[in-house]
């Protein structure tokens, strides 16, 4: 069963002189275990439209449900929705609160009235799926580096036990090094069979990572294809004002100056296989 919006439109503040409309008439299917990119210029829709998915806005026209479940203001299904649906705003580390890493973990599962036991058996399990050493369980959450608070606030989202997982720019701030070991974790996560929608801003980052990616400019879906589609469509993509990965920016540079190199290229992985492709019949 999936997410579905259907028709979905929203504007804040309507009727008034500041209204402003945030999503036109948005349909999109998300399905248990996809991993699915959201990207699209600041401004586009992107938060406005994933706070429709776990009931935090609700739609002013048009339908959302998640497996089968209406997200409305009065639906019975809210608590079942925001269990299923779990939403990891960006900077989530800003909102650890508790005096230890496992307590704020454990905030979610104590919150859906789950006993001690089982509290501590998702605590350690959801510390597991980012990888936080269990020996940091007793540590304060101020005193872990960025990457780690990061791990920690997407733990106890997770420690809910969500079926579908909503990110928003889950590698902003973080160095290198920790962008990789998101996205290998969110990657090893999609494996264990869990739903990941990523809102990004970094081309390279999606690019790496999903297989299908949504395009949203100013509150419509634009694409809503396989990876190297939207891609391939650089030019479009350049008008709209979004950028392509680095790599492929490389591959038409090698065009221009007359190698043949492909232009479905993704990773600097397969940048350097096709380089070394073009040089060796050159
Ligand atoms: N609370 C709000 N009140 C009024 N307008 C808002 C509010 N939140 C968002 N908007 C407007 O709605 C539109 C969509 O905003 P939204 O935050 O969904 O975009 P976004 O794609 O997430 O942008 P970003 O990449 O900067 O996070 C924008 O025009 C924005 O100014
Ligand atoms: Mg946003």
């Amino acid at each position: 069963m999936p997410i579905v919006l259907e028709n979905v439109s929203y504007t804040y503040q309507p009727g008034t002189p500041f209204a402003a409309a945030a999503l036109r008439e948005v349909s999109l299917t998300v399905k248990s275990g996809e991993l699915v990119g959201l990207i699209g210029h600041t401004g586009s829709g992107k938060s406005t439209l994933i706070q429709h998915c776990n009931g935090l806005l609700f739609p002013q026209a048009g339908r959302v449900t998640v497996d089968g479940l209406p997200v409305a203001p009065k639906s019975k299904d809210l608590r079942e929705i925001r269990r299923k649906v779990g939403l990891v705003f960006q900077y989530p580390e800003q909102q650890l609160f508790e005096e230890t890493v496992e307590l704020d973990i454990a905030f979610g599962p104590k919150s859906l009235g789950l006993g001690e036991a089982e509290t501590r058996r998702r605590t350690r399990w959801a510390m597991g799926m980012v990888e936080l050493d269990e020996k940091l369980a007793g540590a304060s959450p101020f005193s872990l580096s960025g990457g780690e608070k990061r791990r920690v606030a997407i733990a106890g989202v997770l420690a809910s036990r969500p079926k579908y997982l909503i990110l928003d720019e889950p590698c902003a701030g973080l160095d290198p090094q920790g962008r990789e070991e998101m996205l290998r974790q969110l990657r090893r996560l999609n494996e264990k069979g869990l739903a990941i929608l990523l809102v990004s801003h970094s081309m390279d980052d999606v690019a790496r990572l999903v297989r299908r990616l949504v395009v949203i400019h100013q509150g419509r879906i634009l694409y809503d294809d396989p990876v190297r589609q939207v891609f391939a469509r650089a030019a479009e993509m350049a008008e709209l004002g979004l950028d392509v990965p680095e790599v492929m920016k490389l591959m038409l540079l090698l065009r221009e100056k007359g190698l043949p190199a492909r232009q479905d290229i993704l990773t600097a992985e397969e940048g350097q296989e096709e380089i070394l492709r073009v040089l060796s019949h050159a």
